[in-house]
């Protein structure tokens, strides 16, 4: 039986983030003996490394032992009957993109398990299960953070929850929300020089990583949509979900449901000439086109889509795959408050889950 020191923690997710989290977690331990951090679960969607006894997982073996597992990963309620039957705090580090774990935030919350997450699933998806998710939180005391969740590690969502908490009124919130989007719109219509051809640029970036392997799942928009969600209703509005309001995709009708992002790309050339049109029209008045998401507070608007830029504006002037978001408040006045920089990549994103937990350790009495 492990003691009321430790705080127990069960990883569900291994891949680029949850790798990442695991060594950072693992300095952290050595940083901050107390209370104990003690890795007692891990799992893939197929596998789990745990004992019954709460056995300390060693960190820097978790994955390797995780990968010679033969146990199947436990149902969320069993996980949450696991980890409450310790007289330990437990938290659990979600570092997948799974809605049926998303699903199960009210369950472990409800049963005094903290969430940390990079994981937008819960948070954009109905209203009804951010409601749930809160209410659950509110009532058994246990606490939920989700930084990652835009941005990375950028603190996109805490300097958003510090206007709300310190009685400012945002007024709009706007920016460029994904970096696949913020790469292909720096290289397609860059702020000097010409800039190359769409599908060549769409093809550019999913050679260099940058874009999903199929690369609609990116231009649909509805990544961007699912972060707006989330921002709009911490700026408390009611947004039903990601597809409640209009969200711009970039895929062709014609290749919406043409039958792989391989047969996407070769067949992308045919209507580069859409999306010249979009550029010279924004040059014919001294701008550029990007790709941005927009809350209007006042007047409830939410919405995702191409915009133009003047070229000196700092939305214009972004570099590679960097966000950017801007926030316009009371306070602040015309000048909004600029947060910029990489808004992907294993090492930041795992930064913002592991700044997450040390806000729950602060936070558990
Ligand atoms: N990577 C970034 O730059 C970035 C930036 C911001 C936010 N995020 C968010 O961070 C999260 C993780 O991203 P990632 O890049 O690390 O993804 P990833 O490399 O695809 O890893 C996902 C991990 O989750 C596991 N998993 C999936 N479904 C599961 C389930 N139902 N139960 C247990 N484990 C499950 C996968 O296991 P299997 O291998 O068995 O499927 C894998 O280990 C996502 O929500 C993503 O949107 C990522």
């Amino acid at each position: 039986m492990a003691s009321a020191r430790q705080v127990n923690i069960a990883i569900i997710g291994a891949g680029g983030v949850g790798r990442c989290f695991i060594s950072q977690l693992e300095q952290l331990v050595k940083r901050r003996p107390e209370p104990k951090l003690a890795l007692v679960y891990i799992s893939t969607s197929k596998k789990a490394f745990y004992t019954k006894d709460y056995a300390t997982i060693v960190l820097n073996s978790a994955v390797s032992n995780l990968a010679s597992s033969t146990e199947t990963p436990l149902a969320p309620a069993a996980l949450a009957d696991y980890l409450t039957s310790s007289n330990s705090k437990a938290i659990v580090v979600d570092n997948t993109s799974s809605q049926d774990v998303a699903d199960a935030y009210p369950l472990f919350l409800s049963r005094g398990i903290s969430i940390v997450t990079p994981n937008k699933k819960a948070f954009s998806g109905p209203y009804k299960l951010w409601q749930d998710i809160f209410n659950a939180s509110a009532e058994s005391g246990a606490r939920v953070f989700h930084e990652s969740s835009v941005g990375a590690g950028l603190p996109v969502i805490s300097t958003l929850k510090d206007f709300v908490n310190t009685g400012d009124e945002v007024t709009k919130i706007e920016g460029v929300f994904s970096g696949t989007m913020s790469f292909l719109f720096n290289s397609f219509a860059p702020t000097s020089g010409s800039g190359g051809k769409w599908s060549a640029e769409v093809k550019k970036a999913k050679e260099l990583g940058y874009t999903e392997p199929d690369p609609r799942d990116d231009l649909n928009g509805l990544d961007v949509a699912r972060k707006l969600t989330i921002l709009a209703r911490l700026a408390g509005l009611e947004v039903e979900s990601p597809t409640s309001f209009p969200v711009q995709s970039l895929i062709p009708k014609e290749l919406e449901s043409v039958s792989s992002g391989d047969e996407f790309l070769e067949k992308l050339p045919q209507f580069d000439s859409e999306m010249e049109k979009v550029k010279t029209e924004a040059e014919a008045e001294g701008k550029v086109v990007r790709f941005v998401g927009s809350i209007d507070v006042g007047t409830k608007q939410v919405k995702v889509g191409l915009e133009r830029f003047d070229r000196s504006h700092p939305i214009a002037a972004l570099k590679g795959s960097d966000n950017i978001i801007s926030f316009y408040t009371k306070r602040y006045g015309s000048n909004p408050l600029i947060i910029q920089g990489a808004g992907a990549g294993g090492e930041v994103t795992a930064m913002g889950v592991t700044s997450d937990l040390l806000k729950v350790l602060s936070q558990l009495s």
